[in-house]
């Protein structure tokens, strides 16, 4: 059932050119130039003319809202917030019968998600779910919804649930954005036309990476701490592979954004401090290179995530993954993939149990 493959969680993240491609299909029709989505067509007044859009989740799920924020906002222009559901159900948060809120989950059954989902429902917010589990309580306690349909997903770690819900995000705040007037047509196509290519460049990912990334795991065995910095819609994604590596090698990992790094955890940096940085070409590129440069001017070791060809942040890095260059807006969908591939084989190579780390469940249904 792992598909030949040692464990579920690997297998999964082979997956994500199919799972990304499931996501898609039906929905993003590059040759009529639409974006057929039922959940946000049935309701599309209601949602578009959203005051506020609040996302909830919890875990992996967060941080895909986190670049659901920026992707909304930039494209769509609704105010958006993002909310733990741990820490919007407990704190009378303003929400009214104008504002829109999209829960996030996985598995649709996380308790947090649910009360927090209960909670905005009462407060006569429309509800909209993106759930992968076909079915599950959260998708069917909420007003309207898209399925991620990624496909089961066994492993403990979140690896193609993620990609499957940064695509759903995208489509709708393209779709959103196309229906506002806030994107031209040939915005729009251009757009729609990247996304479409997205299943085969996660394939060339998975197949330029999945050495170099092992590679690179072995000198990582025995550090105990990690970074992880990006800016822009790398900043959660720098998140999301934090929280690979903490869950399943159980090596301390923090992700930051990378110009927060000077105020504060800069301190930490010294020879010992491995920095996991994503550096794609289109995203404040030269400030990265400037992160780059402080680094390395305090010894710390620098993996870098690049796009090909890329010179500069190479020139200074100890160790470079590269990947397909696309739109900053979809570029964490395609870094995300070596991510979850270092955190694996670091763990795999600590002898972690990957797919069920201690201490975590694949659904969280008690508070
Ligand atoms: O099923 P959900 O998406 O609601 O789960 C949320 C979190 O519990 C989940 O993403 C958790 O953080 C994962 N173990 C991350 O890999």
């Amino acid at each position: 059932e792992k598909g030949g493959y040692e464990h579920f969680m690997l297998k999964e993240i082979f997956e994500q050119p199919k799972s990304i491609h499931d996501t898609l299909r039906g929905r993003l029709l590059v040759d009529e130039g639409i974006i057929k989505m039922a959940g946000i067509w049935d309701h599309l007044d209601r949602i578009s003319q959203a005051q506020k859009i609040t996302i909830i989740a919890c875990g992996t799920s967060w941080h895909a809202g986190l670049i659901g924020e920026y992707l909304i906002e930039e494209f769509a222009r609704i105010p958006v917030e993002v909310e733990y559901a741990s820490e919007f159900r407990y704190r009378n948060p303003i929400i009214n019968e104008n504002d829109v809120v999209i829960a996030i989950s996985q598995s649709g059954e996380t308790a947090d998600t649910m009360a927090a989902i209960k909670m905005a429902k009462e407060k006569g917010a429309f509800i909209y779910g993106i759930c992968n589990v076909v079915d599950s309580s959260i998708a069917r306690v909420t007003d309207a919804g898209s399925y991620t349909h990624a496909g089961p997903e066994i492993g403990v770690a979140s690896t193609k649930a993620f990609t499957a819900q940064l695509t759903i995000l995208s489509l709708i705040a393209i779709k959103l954005g196309k229906h506002k007037g806030h994107l031209s047509n040939q915005e729009f196509m251009r757009l729609i036309t990247e996304l479409d290519a997205l299943p085969k460049k996660v394939e060339e990912v998975l197949a330029t990476t999945n050495d170099i990334t092992k590679e690179i795991a072995k000198n990582f065995v025995d550090a105990q701490n990690f970074l992880y910095l990006g800016r822009g819609y790398n900043f959660p994604a720098a998140l999301e592979g934090a929280l690979k590596l903490k869950e399943i090698s159980y090596i301390h990992a923090e992700g930051y954004p990378a110009a927060e790094m000077k105020h504060g955890p800069i301190a930490l940096i010294d020879e010992n401090m491995p920095i996991v940085i994503i550096a794609p070409k289109q995203g404040h590129y030269d400030k990265i290179v400037s992160n780059v440069q402080e680094i390395k001017a305090r010894k710390g070791k620098v993996i870098a995530l690049v796009n090909k060809g890329d010179t500069q942040v190479s020139a200074m890095a100890d160790h470079i993954i590269e990947f397909p260059e696309t739109s900053e807006c979809f570029s964490p969908i395609i870094a995300s993939v070596p991510l979850q591939l270092l955190a694996y084989y670091i763990a795999v190579f600590r002898g972690a149990n990957v797919d069920q780390p201690r201490n975590l469940a694949k659904s969280v249904t008690v508070e």
